[in-house]
C-alpha cells in the first residue's frame, strides 16, 4: 500500500492566528486522515493500491478518485502555506506573475475574487500553462484538481468550509486575503514553477 498520511510541514499552532491549531486538529487529523483511510479501504488488495497517488488521481473515478484527489489536494495545500508566509514571489515566478496578471496586486485581486466567486466546496489554484508559460487563477469543484488538465498546479487554497469556518465563519474573502498576506508559501510555488519549465 503506497498511501500514507504525510506529516504536517509545521506544528499545528504555527499558522496562528491566521489558521488556528483547532482548525488543523479537525482539518488534518479528521478530514485529511479521513480521506486517506477511506482511500485505503477502497483500494486495499487491488492493483490501484500500488500506484503513485498522483497517477491514481488521473486514472480513477467515483469514490476512489474523490478520496485520492482529496488526499493529494490537502497535502498540496499544507505545503502552500508556511509560518511567516506572504510577501511576493521573486525571480522567474515573480516575473511570470507580473506578466500574466499585470501586477502582483492584480494577481491577488484575481485570486480573492475567484475564491469569493466559487460556489460551494472546492479549491482555488494558481496554475501554469507549460505550453505558453502563462499563469492563471482557476477554481475546481469538490475534489477536482489541475492534474486532470494540461496545467500545472503551483499553489492551492482549500475553500471547503471546514478549512476556514472555525476561524473566519462564513467570511471566505477574509480567509483568502489572510492566506495571501500571511501564509502563502511562495518558495513552494517557485519550486513547482521551476520543475515544470
Ligand atoms: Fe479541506
Amino acid at each position: 500500500m503506497n498511501f500514507e498520511l504525510p506529516p504536517l510541514p509545521y506544528p499545528k499552532d504555527a499558522l496562528e492566528p491566521h489558521v488556528s491549531s483547532r482548525t488543523l486538529d479537525f482539518h488534518y487529523d479528521r478530514h485529511h486522515r479521513g480521506y486517506l483511510e477511506k482511500l485505503r479501504s477502497l483500494v486495499e488488495g487491488t492493483p490501484e493500491a500500488q500506484l503513485e497517488l498522483a497517477d491514481l488521481v488521473t486514472r480513477s473515478d467515483g469514490a476512489v478518485f474523490e478520496s485520492a484527489a482529496q488526499v493529494w489536494n490537502h497535502t498540496f495545500y499544507w505545503n502552500s502555506m508556511t509560518p511567516d508566509g506572504g510577501g511576493e514571489p521573486v525571480g522567474r515566478l515573480g516575473e511570470a506573475v507580473r506578466e500574466s496578471f499585470g501586477s502582483f496586486e492584480q494577481f491577488c485581486a484575481s485570486f480573492v475574487a475567484c475564491a469569493v466567486g466559487h460556489f460551494g466546496s472546492g479549491w482555488i489554484w494558481l496554475t501554469l500553462d507549460p505550453a505558453t508559460g502563462a499563469l492563471g487563477v482557476e477554481s475546481s469543484k469538490d475534489a477536482a484538481n489541475p492534474l486532470l488538465t494540461d496545467r500545472v498546479p503551483l499553489l492551492t487554497l482549500d475553500v471547503w468550509e471546514h478549512a476556514y469556518y472555525l476561524d473566519y465563519q462564513n467570511e471566505r474573502k477574509r480567509y483568502a486575503e489572510s492566506f495571501l498576506a500571511d501564509l502563502v508559501n511562495w518558495r513552494f510555488a517557485e519550486e513547482n514553477f521551476e520543475k515544470a519549465l
